[in-house]
């Protein structure tokens, strides 16, 4: 996401203390803990951009610890003024993350998350970048292992080609998703559906949202790319 450079944005960060999580040392092997939720289900999203869905998913459960991962510092700041800013509760079980995707491993011990949320992912078009689309088979392979078994990754997206190319990457790993729904306003999977601000601007253009979900199969753990292994990798 573009974003124009905010001021302050070190000490707006600080005044959002209490909704940041900043990860040291070991993967976490019950992420929930930080937020003194031990043992409760986990949801991550991956690329929250200016946290609308976040913070309503997180409101939505409460009994879920909710980690919303965001690249771009001056993204979070938007994120975590929208969480303290009361419109949406406590927001007690939701922490943001400054953080890459690439670096998943080091913060999410396998096997520890329920639920990965993706919501309009950059579809990275021009030729030879496909590698760096979230839904390339080398990050499908990270999300399976961190899922638990019966964990659910869900996908939403504006763009045909970023959803055709995720489902033939799905496919390829002999996968099968549970729902695929090329225009989910119009499905019966809307009911409940939680608008992004990138959704919402596509949809009041008439674009159709592609949406699907993908279980992981019992036992699946396909082998990860080294490059997310790496101590030195910081993606
Ligand atoms: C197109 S925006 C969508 C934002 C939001 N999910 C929405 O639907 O309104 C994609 C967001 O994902 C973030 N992002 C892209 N790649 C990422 C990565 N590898 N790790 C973390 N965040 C990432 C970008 O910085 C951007 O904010």
């Amino acid at each position: 996401m573009r974003m124009r450079k905010k001021k302050n944005s070190d000490s707006r960060l600080n005044s959002c203390e209490r909704v940041l999580y900043r990860h040291e040392g070991a993967p976490m092997c019950d992420p929930a803990a930080a937020m003194g939720m031990a043992g409760s289900p986990v949801y991550l999203e991956i690329g929250a951009g200016k946290g609308r869905f976040a913070v309503q998913t997180a409101a939505r459960h409460p009994d879920c610890a909710y980690f919303a991962m965001e690249r771009v510092t001056d993204c979070v700041v938007l994120c975590a003024e929208l969480a303290v800013g009361g419109e949406y509760g406590e927001c007690k079980n939701l922490r943001f993350m400054i953080e890459n995707a690439d670096n998943l491993l080091h913060i999410f011990g396998r096997g520890t998350v329920d639920r990965i949320y993706l919501n309009f992912s950059d579809p990275w078009s021009k030729k030879g970048y496909a590698k760096r689309r979230l839904t390339h088979r080398r990050y499908l392979a990270l999300y399976m292992n961190l899922l638990r078994d019966g964990g659910e990754l869900r996908f939403k997206t504006d763009n045909a080609a970023l959803f055709e190319f995720s489902l033939e990457e799905i496919g390829a790993m002999g996968l099968e998703c549970e729902v695929v729904t090329r225009d989910l306003h119009s499905s019966e999977w809307n009911d409940g559906n939680i608008m992004t601000e990138y959704e919402e601007s596509f949809s009041s253009r008439g674009i159709p949202i592609n949406m699907l979900r993908l279980k992981k199969p019992d036992g699946f753990l396909p082998e990860l790319a080294p490059e997310f292994l790496s101590k030195n990798y910081r993606g």
